[in-house]
């Protein structure tokens, strides 16, 4: 089939049908512990502006016009704060640390942490990067060539042990098997906090999955204490984003982490760190699983550029075929699907005044599916991509890893992880759909497939 056809055909339309208008204040809790996605309306895929509320005393906006998200996130961004979500659903297992906390207390974690993100430090974290692809590789190796498996599980499992090697080296795998379990469980059950935190609801109001997140959260927390003493312990401080992070210091001021804020901040990157790509990995291989050519165009560079070699760091920057297939993928499926905002003084916005506590929200997954933006939004087409498309487009069109100050700090690392892992799964393995599965895309904070995403997957 020739990559013209496959661009001429209506490719994957999501299996979700979001409401005809915005839902009353029972139907909107009802859908949204069943599912955040599917209380964005029709419209939010088709206008650049919505106000709604679901109850008298909350105002929000879903907003999909790239100059006021420019605006909101980038140009004005000291008008506005993160709103209380964050903070009040993941704040029990992810602390002050950098992606909650506001202010100066944020500025001084950003400046601190920023430097161990670097490109010339990443770069040095694509062996470990490679050599976990390679034992996935192994694993699928040792099952049946061409039979089903869980591709969701086998990303997080790689994702997972490359944050766990390249930030806790030397660690012990039972400790980083509990602290991924755990860290599901608390993830899998935030749906009830979010809804009560948008509702305005008092924080002592129980709710079914209550008890079992906050242990989830304290023993989390508490074995990523047990390895912060260990380590503090030691003399030598090893060379990995622990032993970085134990030396980090605001480069302006000099000041250093406390164990509370190195807690807080590397449960944060533990947690940011491999579930984001995960998702984002286990959707690029359904969508690749989907058109066949573009995974075959993607495997033949990469059998151009590096053979079946390990990847390289070097070999990275000229996957250009992968790199327009990722960022199409995180179109479709953004892994983050809302970044939300506060306005810290009253603001008005396409004629609507919203004050402190309104709830500005960008639904990234809108956005990137918004009618008015994208042609043929639906269509999986990585020449979207292409530099002199890229080029013409507003930059805040397209935002998977968010804007402004507060953009996501391991982007890049996300990137090259991404691509580095997936052309080695090319290099090794081809992915089949079996025609049939239409995966629900369940938003809980990251996007994940409700019920997995079982792919053939056939050894090379
Ligand atoms: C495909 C993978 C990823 C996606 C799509 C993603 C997405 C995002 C987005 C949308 C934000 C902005 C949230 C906001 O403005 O409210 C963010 C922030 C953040 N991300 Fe990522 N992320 C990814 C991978 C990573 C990785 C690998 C790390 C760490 C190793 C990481 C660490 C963080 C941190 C610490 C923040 C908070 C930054 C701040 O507030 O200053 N993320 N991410």
């Amino acid at each position: 089939m020739s990559v013209q056809e496959i661009q001429g055909a209506p490719l994957y339309p999501p299996a979700i049908t979001p409401p005809d208008a915005p839902q009353k204040p029972i139907d909107f809790l009802r859908t949204f512990v069943r599912n955040p996605l599917l209380t964005l309306p029709k419209a939010a895929y088709q206008q650049r502006f919505l106000v709604h509320s679901p109850t008298p005393r909350i105002k929000m906006a879903w907003i999909c016009d790239p100059p006021t998200i420019e605006d909101i996130l980038v140009d004005k961004q000291g008008r506005f704060k993160k709103n209380a979500i964050e903070g009040r659903v993941l704040g029990p297992v992810l602390g002050e640390g950098v992606l909650i906390a506001e202010g100066n207390s944020w500025r001084w974690q950003r400046r601190a942490i920023a430097p161990l993100m670097r490109a010339g430090d990443i770069g040095t974290y694509v062996p470990a990067m490679s050599q976990a692809a390679l034992e996935q590789v192994e694993r699928w190796r040792s099952a049946e060539s061409g039979i089903v498996q869980r591709v969701d599980k086998g990303m997080v499992d790689l994702t997972f042990a490359i944050i766990a090697r390249t930030m806790l080296s030397g660690g012990e795998p039972a400790e980083a098997e509990m602290i991924k379990y755990e860290g599901d469980q608390f993830v899998s059950r935030t749906s009830w906090d979010l809804v009560y935190t948008i509702l305005n609801l008092p924080r002592w109001l129980p709710h079914p999955n209550m008890w079992r997140s906050r242990l989830a959260a304290k023993r989390v927390r508490n074995a990523v204490f047990a390895i912060v003493r260990r380590r503090r312990a030691q003399s030598e401080l090893t060379d990995d984003l622990l032993g970085r992070l134990l030396r980090a210091s605001d480069p302006e001021t000099g000041q250093t982490m406390t164990d509370v804020q190195i807690v807080d901040n590397l449960v944060t990157l533990l947690a940011a760190g491999h579930e984001t790509t995960a998702k984002a990995l286990t959707w690029t291989l359904y969508l690749l699983a989907r058109a066949p050519d573009w995974q075959e165009r993607a495997r033949v560079e990469v059998l151009s550029v590096a053979g079946r070699d390990p990847i390289e760091a070097h070999h990275v920057e000229r996957f250009e075929i992968l790199d327009r297939v990722f960022k199409e993928s995180m179109r479709l499926y953004p892994p983050v699907i809302v970044v939300a905002r506060t306005p810290t003084e009253p603001v008005t916005l396409f004629g609507e005044t919203f004050e402190p506590g309104d709830q500005l929200q960008i639904p990234i997954w809108c956005l990137h599916r918004n009618e008015a933006l994208w042609d043929d939004p639906e269509r999986f087409d990585p020449d979207r991509f292409l530099p002199e498309q890229e080029r013409d487009r507003p930059r805040a069109q397209y935002m998977p890893f968010g804007a402004g100050a507060r953009i996501c700090i391991g982007m890049s690392f996300a990137m090259t992880e991404a691509k580095v892992i997936l052309a080695t799964l090319l290099q090794h393995a081809s992915f089949e759909w079996d025609g049939a599965y239409v995966p629900e895309p369940l938003s809980r904070v990251t996007l994940r497939p409700r019920d997995g995403m079982p792919l053939k997957v056939h050894m090379l």
